[in-house]
């Protein structure tokens, strides 16, 4: 679709930090990665972090040349502003048993940490026979938590990000690229 169509979204954007083509050419590479890593035999499950990793999950799951499965995690952090409410929730939990399983964490960002931190205390306790970290975006200036993360698609700066997947106030995922929307859209919003 022209995104000309759709004038009163796109007027928020103040700018692109990550374009479509840079998304498309890292998860490339990123998979890649993940192809030198697992092969059919392992099996993994890629856990989907709901709901901001569904877009990242979707392409690059297309790109992995080994066997593997997809679950879907939904955790809430952010309530409908830009900072952390500072409590996680599984709001929707796994369909399949991870136990003796290959398990990669499919994140969209890693801010503070205490997201992942959770997830991955939470993925000790059922047994899995290994645990790595994929996020398409980090923020290491805002990290409170040391987290490990093995698959890194982008280090950016400490703004608020929306697009590709990750939300505003629940809006803005259908947009195409990484951005950062102005000032007064924030403003406008409520912050929790
Ligand atoms: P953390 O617990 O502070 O690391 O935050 C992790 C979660 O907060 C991510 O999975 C996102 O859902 C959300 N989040 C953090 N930063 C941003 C951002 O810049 N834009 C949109 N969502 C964000």
């Amino acid at each position: 679709m022209d995104p000309q169509t759709l004038p009163s979204m796109f007027d928020d954007v103040e700018r692109v930090l990550v374009s479509e083509q840079e998304i498309h050419d890292r998860i490339v590479a990123l998979a890649e990665e993940m192809n030198a890593i697992y092969s059919d035999e392992d099996l993994p499950i890629l856990v989907c972090i709901l709901k901001g990793a569904f877009m990242f999950l979707a392409d690059l799951t297309r790109h992995l040349q080994f066997r593997h499965e997809v679950d879907f995690m939904e955790i809430s952090s952010y309530g409908a502003g830009t900072t952390s409410s500072g409590v996680v929730r599984i709001l929707l939990d796994l369909a399949s048993s991870v136990d003796g399983r290959h398990v990669v964490i499919v994140e969209d960002i890693v801010d503070t940490g205490h997201t992942l931190d959770y997830i991955l205390r939470n993925f000790a306790a059922r047994n899995p026979a290994s645990v790595r970290v994929a996020t398409l975006l980090n923020k290491p200036s805002r990290r409170e938590i040391e987290v490990p993360v093995d698959f890194v698609g982008f280090e950016i700066p400490n703004a608020f990000v929306m697009g590709y997947g990750l939300d505003y106030a629940e809006q803005y995922r259908n947009v195409p690229y990484i951005g950062v929307l102005k000032p007064e859209v924030y403003q406008e919003g409520t912050e929790d």
